[in-house]
């Protein structure tokens, strides 16, 4: 594997996903906290990024002229041609280790160029390779979706709230719902129908619940979704 450990990363733009992937790779061991640079417009987000320990400047040409690898943060803009360019999208996950990051390859790299972008990458996030014109639909299902699934944890603790749970109880156990789905489907060599099916017995209470949503347009919810923010994107 490839040693990161004497390369200096920087980030152009210190928002949000920013703070994602330098955190995830910071965590995972990968690059110290001290070979990390971000620049960022102004100078208040900077300061979460100092807590840690990473090194910050309002200036994107120190970024450029000082590290080895360049994360553009900031949102889309036109890129000089020419440039060695591999375009991400990652998702907020990255923060816990549990990220999923699109990469689409662009003309200009050495094999050896990608191979560290992935290599830095991978530590914070599942990567997947896909050509740039599916990145679009890529980014509503994997980039978009967790703000969804924040806002059923959040809906499906209100309900057991109203049925007497402690919020923090029922926040917790919807939660570990949505993860222990999401890890059930991965792992699992299961269609996500037949593991739907086996919890909902005949007769039983899940199939209310299911039926429930069906009336109430759940999966073509999610379905417009994704076309609403393919067609954004
Ligand atoms: N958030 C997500 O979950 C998510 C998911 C998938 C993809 N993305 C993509 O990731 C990219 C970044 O998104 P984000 O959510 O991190 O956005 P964000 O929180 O708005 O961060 C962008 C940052 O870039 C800074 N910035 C803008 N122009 C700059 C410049 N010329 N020089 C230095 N800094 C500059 C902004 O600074 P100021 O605030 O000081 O202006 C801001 O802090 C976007 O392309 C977005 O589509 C985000």
């Amino acid at each position: 594997m490839l040693d990161l450990k004497t390369k200096t990363v920087g980030f152009v733009g210190g928002g949000n996903m920013a703070y994602a992937v330098a955190m995830g790779i910071v965590k995972a061991g990968l690059v110290d906290p001290g070979n990390v640079l971000v620049s960022n417009r102004s100078k208040g987000k900077l300061q979460m990024f100092s807590k840690e320990g990473i090194q910050v400047t309002q200036d994107n040409i120190e970024v450029f002229s000082k590290c080895d690898i360049i994360v553009l943060a900031v949102k889309p803009q036109a890129l000089g041609k020419g440039s060695k360019i591999v375009r991400s999208l990652p998702n907020t996950p990255c923060l816990v280790g549990a990220g999923t990051i699109m990469i689409s390859r662009g003309n200009n790299l050495t094999d050896d160029e990608y191979e560290c972008v992935k290599v830095l990458l991978s530590s914070c996030a599942e990567c997947f390779e896909c050509p740039e014109k599916l990145l679009g639909p890529a980014s509503s299902v994997m980039g978009c979706a967790p703000a969804y699934f924040f806002v059923a944890i959040e809906s499906l603790a209100d309900g057991g709230v109203m049925h007497g749970l402690p919020r923090d109880l029922a926040l917790k156990l919807a939660s570990r719902a949505v993860m222990g789905a999401g890890k059930l489907a991965l792992e699992s060599d299961k269609h996500p129908e037949q593991l739907k099916d086996a919890v909902a017995s005949p007769g039983g209470t899940t199939i209310r619940g299911l039926y429930a949503l069906e009336k109430a347009g759940f999966r073509s919810a999610l379905i417009d979704a994704v076309n609403a923010t393919t067609a954004k994107s």
